[in-house]
């Protein structure tokens, strides 16, 4: 018990949520530098030619610099056990960037500097606010030109309606900072200049706030704004307060350059020391504390080739309690089975490891043999229950699909219908095409990028994408549980009518004011944005 307790303490799971560019790769890139899990940095996120991160497994990903999957990886710092969970930085994402999102108890926030709140971030930030998960923010760029840092606070607070709590304060003008003060401990690191192009970590020497020596070293205008600011964040600004930022209403801000080095690793230790450690789950039989000594675990990701030379699908689990050790026997709610954990493995950059154990809010990769859904729980054999379900996210993008060559349909249905069970999509029938082509609905237009090139490479079919103009989904029900037919519906030929995979009628409309006529004209009906019975 004392063991499994010492281990969760250790342990810190979040993800980066960041608008594409902001930093997030160079960041993570920094905290495996600081943590010393590489040396250099820029041996993981190579220069503009052949740019992709340490997550880039699949070809797609690195023909277009982007990363289109999760990653997740595991590095030790300062007796911190940090499992970070990439989220796909391109602008058209996935589901998966948002199931992600359920495995991790905090989230880091990353802004550029210049731009402030970016779309992306937007949308990412709704789904951590959702879960009520701790939000840290790390203002990134700080080397170059930006907004100032009271209307960075402001655009938080007036854009993502949360309030902000700077930790530390920039110092210096605007573009050219070149030290910290450190709000908790008052004190002032000023930064030595960055001589290895932010390779290395950056020597820095921490002055107190009235040191002589310090002051020499700033502009006396300088100095004064500084003095005015933090009396201004003292007296004016939000308070500190455990509860709001345990509930993500109220967000630590961190400023920095995950280029130059400035402010990371100021930023890495304040993080490790505020973020929760693997934190409670709910279930069908109440609330599972992480100490609970026997194993629980959900499945958030499956991904098919991750590796092209391994040629195998992996179900990426979130252990929840107990301790995970290798070859276990392991109940698996969904198909109601008892299971044995061979091959787990875990991963570094491109390495991954077989691993013998595993606790709370660690990631372990599982071969998957075809048997996992997202979602799924696996646990105990002597104590079963279900985690609860994962929010659905509605897509917003759709498609016409279907294999350029017919005599392939069969590899082009087992391909699309194996592709949808992993999550990365969602399947819908028009009645009356039959089985020739599917309408596949995305949450992200990159999606069906990824569809076009899993289906040629795993299963050798050419595929056409047609786009369709809709952008909403609604799953249709009367109020007295009668079925909804196109001909019940008032208006059904202002957008197309379907069918999921488990045979339920869904309207696809162009936009919100087509969805408001179809609601006022069809009173009797009621429209949901994901499946009912979820
Ligand atoms: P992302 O994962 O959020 O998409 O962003 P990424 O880290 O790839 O960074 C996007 C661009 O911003 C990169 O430049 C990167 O070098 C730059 N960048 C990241 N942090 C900082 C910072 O603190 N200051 C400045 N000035 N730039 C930063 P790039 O030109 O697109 O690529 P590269 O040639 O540097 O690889």
């Amino acid at each position: 018990m004392e063991q499994l307790q010492n281990e969760i303490k250790k342990r810190r799971t979040f993800a980066i949520i960041s608008h594409p560019d902001a930093g997030k790769t160079t960041l993570t890139e920094k905290l495996l530098l600081y943590g010393g899990a590489i040396h250099l940095a820029g041996s993981i996120k190579s220069r503009k030619a052949q740019r992709h991160a340490v997550s880039d497994w699949m070809e797609i990903e690195k023909q277009r610099g982007i990363s289109v999957t999760s990653s997740v990886l595991q590095f030790d710092y300062a007796g911190c056990r940090i499992n970070i969970l990439d989220t796909p930085g391109h602008q058209d994402f996935s589901e998966d960037t948002y199931r992600t999102l359920m495995a991790v108890d905090s989230a880091v926030m990353v802004i550029d500097a210049a731009k402030g709140i970016e779309t992306q971030t937007k949308k990412l930030f709704k789904v951590c606010k959702q879960r009520n998960i701790p939000i840290f923010t790390f203002v990134n760029k700080l080397d170059r030109f930006g907004k100032a840092p009271l209307d960075l606070m402001t655009e938080i607070e007036n854009v993502l309606g949360i309030r902000a709590y700077p930790m530390n304060w920039p110092i210096g003008i605007d573009g050219q900072y070149h030290g910290v003060y450190d709000r908790r401990k008052k004190h002032i690191e000023l930064f030595a200049a960055d001589d290895s192009h932010g390779q290395k970590e950056r020597a820095s020497v921490v002055f107190s706030m009235n040191d002589k020596d310090a002051i020499a070293q700033i502009d006396n205008d300088v100095y004064q704004t500084l003095l005015g600011d933090i009396d201004l964040l003292d007296t004016a600004g939000e308070e500190w307060n455990d509860e709001k930022i345990s509930h993500g209403e109220l967000t630590p801000m961190f400023f920095g350059s995950a280029m130059t080095n400035f402010g990371v690793q100021n930023f890495l230790e304040e993080y490790l020391r505020l973020a929760p450690q693997p934190q409670p789950h709910e279930s069908t039989e109440g609330i599972v504390m992480p100490d609970d000594e026997k194993f629980s675990a959900f499945v958030f990701k499956i991904q098919a080739n991750m590796n092209p030379a391994h040629h195998d699908r992996l179900a990426f689990i979130r252990i929840c309690s107990g301790k995970f050790e290798r070859n276990m026997q392991v109940f698996h709610i969904q198909e109601n089975k008892i299971i044995k954990l061979s091959q787990p493995q875990q991963f570094l950059a491109q390495d991954r490891q077989i691993i013998d154990d595993a606790y709370p809010g660690d990631i372990v990769g599982l071969f998957d043999p075809g048997i996992f859904g997202i979602g799924d729980t696996i646990c105990d054999t002597k104590n079963k229950f279900k985690f609860a379900d994962f929010p659905v996210f509605p897509p917003e993008r759709f498609a016409r699909v279907e294999a350029k060559d017919t005599m392939k349909r069969k590899q082009f249905i087992k391909g699309i219908t194996q592709l949808t069970q992993e999550g990365a999509v969602q399947l819908f029938e028009q009645p009356g095409t039959g089985m020739e082509s599917y309408i596949v609905g995305t949450v992200g237009q990159l999606q069906f990028e990824v569809l076009e090139y899993r289906l040629k490479n795993e299963y050798n079919v050419d595929i056409v994408i047609t786009m369709q103009p809709f952008e909403v989904a609604r799953w249709l029900e009367f109020n007295d549980g009668k079925e909804v037919v196109p001909e019940s519906l008032r208006g059904a030929d202002r957008g197309m009518f379907v069918y999921d995979m488990k045979n339920r009628p869904v309207l696809l409309l162009n936009n919100e004011w087509s969805l408001g006529w179809i609601s006022d004209n069809n009173p009797d009906i009621v429209l949901h944005n994901v499946p009912p019975d979820k």
